[in-house]
């Protein structure tokens, strides 16, 4: 897993982060660089035996480290406010949150919330995760530079090329019928970008960005969309000229890191890798949008009791 990282990364110590699905993939990527440069990293997982492997690599690359476990499940509110409770029990001051974790192309299921699988986790358990961690996110705001204390969303370019074109289904926003798995992760990573787009609406003292990573050779690409007929059709150049996880959370750790990116100038940015400050779909776009979905959202959760 050799490291050849294309951008430098600012000193980190004090400085207190999560990585949702951190064990592996982009969130290793980025976890381990987070915690080399002197963050405290907690890796949101679902699997504390992936934790232990993941933390066993980071500190044989870096002793000093120091990564801990949170154990989260997006596809369950309960978990997810039960992860962010612990947080809290554990800390004053969040200066990174990096919701990473994510599924693709899984099969229509519904969690035991209700939701379909692709929003749940990649959207909304991270909405609720987010929204209940805010207040330790604004205090370390409050005591830090102008721009350190940042909101990463990982979404992906899909949210452009596979999200229906009128963007987010209120009144459908399970898309269970007619829809392809495709169409739903794109949908739920366009959410992901509308929500960045809020956050820094509303918590202008917060950086929050959304990227694409680019195309990354993870587990992502093992799962079920590898039985997809466009999978299967992109598959050899992604093997070929894909990175891996390592060199591929660069944009991620750009985002969460990068002094050059300014809250007065970028606040709401998508960015594509490296650094580059993008623009996003038309529906990305819309600020009409983020605004109805976070209401949409916050009424979902209210609904179901968790806000
Ligand atoms: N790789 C790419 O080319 C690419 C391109 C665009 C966007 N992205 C985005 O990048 C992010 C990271 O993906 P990756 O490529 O690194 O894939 P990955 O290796 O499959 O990692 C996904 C992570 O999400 C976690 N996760 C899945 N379901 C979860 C749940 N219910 N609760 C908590 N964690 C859960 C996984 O944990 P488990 O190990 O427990 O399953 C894993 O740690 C995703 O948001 C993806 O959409 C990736």
């Amino acid at each position: 897993m050799a490291n050849d990282l294309p951008i430098p990364i600012p000193d980190l110590t004090g400085k207190v982060a999560i990585v949702t699905g951190g064990h592996t993939g982009l969130g290793f990527g980025t976890s381990i660089e987070l915690a080399k440069h002197g963050a405290r990293v907690y890796i949101a997982s679902r699997s504390a035996s992936k934790f232990n492997d993941a933390k066993r690599d980071i500190l044989a690359e870096y002793p000093e480290a120091n990564v801990r476990f949170l154990s989260l499940n997006l596809a369950d509110l309960g978990s997810v406010k039960t992860a962010a409770e612990r947080f809290l029990e554990q800390e004053s001051n969040l200066h990174l949150l990096v919701n990473n974790a994510g599924v693709m192309c899984v099969p229509y299921e519904e969690t035991v919330d209700g939701f379909e699988m692709q929003i749940a986790v990649n959207y909304i358990g991270h909405f609720l995760f987010t929204k209940l961690l805010l207040p330790v996110i604004q205090q370390a705001a409050e005591s830090s530079d102008i721009g350190a204390v940042r909101i990463v969303n990982v979404s992906s370019d899909g949210h452009a090329k596979l999200a229906p074109k009128e963007g987010i289904l209120f009144s459908d926003i399970n898309m269970k019928d007619n829809f392809s798995v495709w169409a739903r992760y794109g949908h739920s990573k366009l959410a992901n970008v509308l929500h960045s787009r809020e956050l820094a609406k509303r918590y202008p003292d917060i950086l929050s960005v959304s990227v694409h990573p680019g195309t990354v050779k993870t587990n992502l690409s093992t799962g079920p969309v590898s039985s997809t007929p466009l999978y299967r059709f992109i598959k050899p150049l992604v093997e070929l000229c894909a990175p891996g996880p390592r060199k591929g959370a660069a944009n991620i750790l750009f985002a969460a890191t990068s002094p050059s990116l300014k809250p007065e100038l970028h606040n709401g940015a998508y960015l594509l890798p490296v650094g580059k400050i993008s623009a996003a779909s038309k529906a990305g776009s819309d600020l009409k949008m983020a605004s109805e979905l976070w209401e949409w959202t916050e009424k979902a959760l209210a609904d179901r009791e968790f806000m």
